[in-house]
């Protein structure tokens, strides 16, 4: 197998860094785990190889300030939700739009998990070497598909903890408020990202998301990344998202 890269630094050995660091086996010729007590001393330096930030996005800004001397050009960002205007000023990092779902010994892939930068296409190549079904896309390409993610992170979270259903339910009881909210959600992303949005978005998550119906949100995580970034673009923009708005309140998010 042929080495990908000279070296790669996992930071965050969570969920979705295990899974990295295993599709990565073999294909980098050192592989450095980093976790908040250890490794941090050669990722944050100059040392030349790739960063893979793999922690929340909640931990992003933090992790971002330590990484402040560190060449852009081998940074890689795959948190869900809005991240641009946190990751923005590294350009040319590189992005990950992950479509895996890692919890436990679970592991199921819903799509294609998409790169776009320096780093997208032998990112791609050992997701897909390693049977993870995975492509590199170009810049507009991923702000359209970054667009419809933010879809599916508004409906996959906030709603659910606020009506206290599974998903599946929620597509149930209340299919038309979910519709809305995810129709809001991408709407307002696209306009932000310059991008159009897709008429079959809605059928493509409810196919998508399946096999989460199961999936409940105990607390909504991470509001100021999905559903609390749509109302502040929206309100930038002068667009209305009266769903959004309406469950964030619910939630009692003040944002
Ligand atoms: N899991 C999935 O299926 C999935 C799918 C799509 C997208 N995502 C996205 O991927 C991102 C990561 O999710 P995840 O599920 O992998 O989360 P996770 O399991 O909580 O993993 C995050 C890891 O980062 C570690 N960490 C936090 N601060 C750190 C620091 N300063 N230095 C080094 N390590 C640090 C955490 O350690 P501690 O546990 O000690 O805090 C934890 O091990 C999120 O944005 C999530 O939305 C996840």
């Amino acid at each position: 197998v042929i080495p990908l890269f000279d070296r790669v630094f996992v930071i965050g050995m969570g969920e979705v860094g295990r899974r990295f660091a295993a599709a990565l086996a073999g294909r980098s010729a050192e592989l450095v785990p980093v976790t908040k007590e250890t490794g941090w001393e050669r990722a944050a330096s100059s040392e030349p190889g790739v960063r893979l930030v793999c922690v929340r996005e909640e931990r992003l800004a933090e992790v971002i300030a330590r990484l402040n001397r560190v060449d852009p050009a081998s940074l890689v960002f795959v948190q869900n939700g809005w991240i641009g205007p946190l990751v923005a000023p590294l350009a040319p990092c590189t992005r990950g739009l992950i479509w895996f779902r890692s919890k436990g010994d679970l592991f199921e892939v819903l799509r294609p998990t998409v790169f776009s930068g320096p780093l997208a296409g032998p990112l791609a190549t050992a997701f897909i070497d390693a049977g993870v079904a995975a492509e590199a896309v170009g810049d507009r390409t991923f702000r359209v598909l970054d667009a419809e993610k933010m879809g599916f992170n508004c409906v996959v979270g906030l709603p659910l903890a606020v009506h206290g259903v599974t998903l599946g339910e929620y597509i149930v009881v209340a299919g038309d408020e979910a519709a809305a909210l995810f129709g809001e959600s991408v709407s307002t992303c696209a306009a932000a990202l310059g991008v159009a949005t897709q008429p079959g978005w809605w059928d493509e998550f409810l196919r998508v998301s399946r096999p989460l119906a199961g999936v409940r949100a105990s607390a909504a995580k991470g509001l100021e990344f999905r559903n609390g970034a749509v109302a502040r673009l929206a309100r930038d923009m002068g667009l209305a998202v009266p769903v959004t708005e309406r469950l964030l309140a619910t939630a009692g998010f003040a944002g």
